[in-house]
């Protein structure tokens, strides 16, 4: 089975409501293998968005992800990183909104930085974020257990 790093961002968990429809929906969707609530310090978001940096909103995303705590999860489950990516919708909220309604990003996103949450896109950033904001994570430990 597949894992994936969810992070929910900060405007997400300064609205109660909206938070706890994400967890449930995540409960009915995935195993959840790890959370917490974790700052994404500038060394963490400079690491984490690595392949961003020199791009126009680079300097907007990292210091929004900094601007308070976020919420990471590692999810399991069959196809799990496309499984998240769908149940998130379309980076651009505009575009959510119009095209995938009910999606978390249309409905909890604000702008395009602050689109309520983030997915890994492949299963190497995923092993690769993971390790950046679960260092003490043993991602061989659940591939042994399967
Ligand atoms: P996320 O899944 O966190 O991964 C990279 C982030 O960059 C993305 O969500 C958006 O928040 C942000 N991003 C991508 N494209 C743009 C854009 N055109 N303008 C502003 N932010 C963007």
């Amino acid at each position: 089975m597949e894992i994936t790093l969810a992070v929910i961002k900060p405007h997400v968990l300064r609205n109660t409501y909206a938070l706890q429809q994400i967890k449930t929906l995540i409960e009915e969707n995935f195993r959840v293998l790890d959370h917490k609530e974790v700052h994404i310090t500038k060394e963490l978001s400079d690491r984490f968005y690595a392949e961003h940096r020199g791009k126009f909103f680079y300097h907007r995303l990292t210091t929004f992800m900094n601007s308070g705590p976020c919420y990471a999860l590692i999810l399991q489950s069959e196809a799990s990183i496309q499984k998240w990516r769908r149940l998130m919708g379309p980076t651009k909220v505009f575009r959510a909104v119009y095209t995938e309604p009910q999606c978390i990003r249309a409905l909890y996103g604000l702008s395009d930085t602050r689109n309520a949450c983030h997915g890994s896109d492949s299963e190497a950033s995923a092993l690769r974020e993971i390790g950046i904001l679960f260092p003490e994570f043993d991602v061989l430990a659940v591939a042994d257990r399967e």
